[in-house]
């Protein structure tokens, strides 16, 4: 264990409102006095430790309510002003791009976070940061492929190539992390250009898969050569099996880079407390960092935190500047184009 535990009536509490959003990840103590931040949390991943380390060294605490972005941005706008919440964190960028384009979000100014935050990982008007970050590359058999298959300029768009016929498994077009990708290759290729990439893939008769597991999984047994998938999803797998037969490729290191997202967090409008809301941002971005994003095997935003050793192990690579406005405003559109293309 990295950090040591605290007292089970210091942590972070369960906000105490009905609600009929799916609690993941939020602890079960009723409060009797509002914590002193509170969050509105679609990040279902390991929340607990990063705010038990916050609270610890500040001794501010801390509550969260998880549940689907999307459901807590209409929560939040339903409750206006009466809202008990202090900070909204995501796990994609272009929800957070909605919620501050819904004028939820406070702008932040803080010396921290422009350290903190590479540019191409927040808000360009500052209105909320990424706090951690995910690949979604190819993964493959590396029994089956040689990675100089791999188009290294343009790798997505090359596994429309007819050499991969019948060797591909990727995720289903209702999964936000397939609906960003895409929306990312129609704000890179356009329109056409994307439903060419999209249907390449479908004419190479891709499996569709309905989750990440399964997709590795796949790989490993042999069942698809090639996938695409967030890069942590890996890690874990590894973590349970070192020998699990699936190598991550590094998607377009001669072109613009890897498709990257974010899970990230901004300050709520009309929280009652912002500076301590921005005070916890701060610190997830900064000192929390690794106590942050370390347990889900995601990458630290921060470029003076390390990697946990095991992705770190994948190798270093560049991203693609994630566009925050694009992942949201093209969202419906990338979904039409995966109907479209017959991608299921
Ligand atoms: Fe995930």
């Amino acid at each position: 264990m990295r950090r040591p535990s605290l007292p089970v009536t210091a942590v972070a509490a369960a906000l105490v409102l009905a609600s009929t959003l799916t609690g993941c990840g939020t602890l079960g103590f009723g409060a009797e006095e509002p914590a002193d931040i509170q969050v509105y949390t679609g990040r279902h991943y390991d929340l607990e430790q990063a705010f038990k380390d916050f609270e610890s060294e500040t001794g501010l605490s801390v509550e969260f309510l998880s549940g689907d972005d999307a459901e807590l941005l209409e929560r939040l706008k339903a409750e206006g002003d009466e809202t008990p919440a202090d900070v909204f964190m995501t796990v994609d960028a272009g929800n957070l791009w909605k919620a501050a384009e819904d004028g939820e979000l406070a702008p932040l100014e803080s010396k921290v976070l422009d350290r903190a935050v590479p540019d191409g990982l927040k808000d360009p008007q500052n209105r909320w940061v990424g706090l951690s970050m995910r690949a979604r590359t190819v993964m493959y058999n590396p029994d089956q492929v040689d990675p100089s298959e791999f188009d290294t300029t343009e790798t997505y768009a090359g596994l429309t190539d007819p050499t991969w016929q019948g060797r591909l498994c990727m995720r289903d077009s209702t999964n936000s992390y397939t609906q960003s990708l895409v929306a990312s290759l129609i704000d890179k290729h356009g329109y056409d250009g994307a439903l060419e990439i999209v249907g390449g893939w479908v004419g190479n008769d891709v499996e569709i898969m309905s989750n990440d597991i399964l997709l590795l999984e796949a790989l490993d047994a042999g069942k698809c050569d090639a996938a695409i998938t967030n890069h942590y999803y890996l890690g874990r797998m590894l973590e349970e099996d070192p020998d699990l037969n699936v190598k991550p490729f590094w998607a377009n290191q001669d072109g613009d880079g890897v498709h990257v997202n974010v899970s990230g967090a901004g300050v709520i409008k009309n929280s009652d407390s912002p500076k301590k809301a921005q005070r916890l941002i701060e610190y997830l971005a900064a000192k929390g960092q690794n106590g942050f994003v370390d347990a889900n095997h995601e990458f630290p935003v921060n470029p003076t935190v390390e990697p946990e050793p095991l992705i770190a192990g994948f190798g270093e690579f560049d991203y693609a500047p994630i566009n925050a406005e694009a992942y949201g405003e093209l969202n419906a559109k990338a979904v039409d184009l995966m109907a479209e293309a017959g991608y299921e």
